[in-house]
C-alpha cells in the first residue's frame, strides 16, 4: 500500500510525441496535438485523484516557433479554443491554472484569455496546473537574473541577500516546491530547455510511450518508478535510511 506521502507533490511533464503518433496513423500532426490535449485532460484528473498537488506541463517551447508556419498557427488555434473550454472545466474541478513563459509573444487576444483563465481559477486549492507556453529554461534563469538585478538597482536587496532561495523565487514557479518527478514521453532523453533551474534534484523518468497514448496506467508506472528511487541529495544511503526510519 502506498501512502500519500510517497506520491510526488509536484510532477513536471514534457508531453512529447504528438506528431509521430499522428504520422503513424497517416494523419496530420495537428491531429496528434488534439489527441495530446485529450491525454492531458485524463492525466490531470488522474494525477489529482492520486494526490499530486501540482502538475507543470510543457505545451510549447520557445524553440517550437521554428516549426513550419502552418503547424504553429494550428497549435495557436488549438490553444485559443482550449483556453475557453478547459478553463471552465478546470474551475469546476477546483484546479488553479497558471502559465509560465514569455507570454508577450502571443496575440493580445490569447494573452487576454490566459489572464482571464488565471484570474477565474486563482482561488482554487485542490490542485495547480502550470502550463509552460513559449517557455525556455534559459529564458527563465535570465529573467530571474533581471528581476534580481532590478531589485538590487532599486536598493531593495543587498548583494548578501542574493542566495539560491532568493534567486529561485525570482524564477517562474518561484512560489512552488521544485518538481519531485520529471516525466518525458516520446522516447527522447533530453530536457529540451524545460525547467533547468527547478529540476536540480528532480527524479527523471523517460518513457517511449507517445504522449497521446500516455494514460492513467502509464502515469501510475511513472509514479511506481519514482517510489522505487532513493533521493539522497548528496548524502549516503545509510544516512537517508536512518533519517526516514
Ligand atoms: C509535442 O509533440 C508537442 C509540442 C511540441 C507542441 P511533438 O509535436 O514534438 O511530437 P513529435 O516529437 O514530433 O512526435
Ligand atoms: C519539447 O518537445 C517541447 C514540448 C513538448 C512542448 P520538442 O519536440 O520540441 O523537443 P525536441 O525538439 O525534440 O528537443
Ligand atoms: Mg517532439
Amino acid at each position: 500500500m502506498t501512502s500519500i506521502a510517497d506520491i510526488p507533490a509536484h510532477v513536471a511533464i514534457v508531453m512529447d510525441g504528438n506528431g509521430r503518433w499522428a504520422q503513424k496513423k497517416n494523419r496530420p500532426r495537428t491531429f496528434g496535438h488534439k489527441a495530446g490535449l485529450k491525454a492531458l485532460r485524463k492525466v490531470l484528473e488522474h494525477a489529482g485523484n492520486s494526490g499530486v498537488r501540482e502538475l507543470t506541463v510543457f505545451a510549447f517551447s520557445s524553440e517550437n516557433w521554428n516549426r513550419p508556419k502552418q503547424e504553429v498557427s494550428r497549435l495557436m488555434e488549438l490553444f485559443m479554443r482550449a483556453l475557453d473550454r478547459e478553463a471552465k472545466d478546470l474551475h469546476e474541478n477546483g484546479v488553479r491554472i497558471r502559465f509560465i513563459g514569455d507570454l508577450t509573444a502571443f496575440a493580445p487576444e490569447m494573452q487576454e484569455k490566459i489572464r482571464r483563465a488565471e484570474n477565474t481559477t486563482a482561488g482554487n486549492q485542490r490542485m495547480t496546473l502550470n502550463v509552460a507556453a513559449n517557455y525556455g529554461g534559459r529564458w527563465d534563469i535570465v529573467n530571474a537574473a533581471r528581476n534580481t538585478a532590478r531589485a538590487y538597482a532599486r536598493g531593495e536587496i543587498t548583494l548578501d541577500q542574493i542566495d539560491e532561495d532568493y534567486f529561485g523565487r525570482q524564477a517562474t514557479l518561484g512560489s512552488s516546491p521544485d518538481p519531485d518527478l520529471f516525466i518525458r514521453t516520446g522516447g527522447e532523453m533530453r530536457i529540451s530547455n524545460f525547467l533547468l533551474w527547478q529540476s536540480a534534484y528532480t527524479e527523471f523518468y523517460f518513457t517511449p510511450v507517445l504522449w497521446p497514448d500516455f494514460g492513467p496506467e502509464a502515469f501510475d508506472d511513472a509514479i511506481a518508478a519514482y517510489q522505487s528511487r532513493e533521493r539522497r541529495y548528496g548524502m549516503t544511503g545509510e544516512q537517508v535510511r536512518r533519517e526516514s526510519a
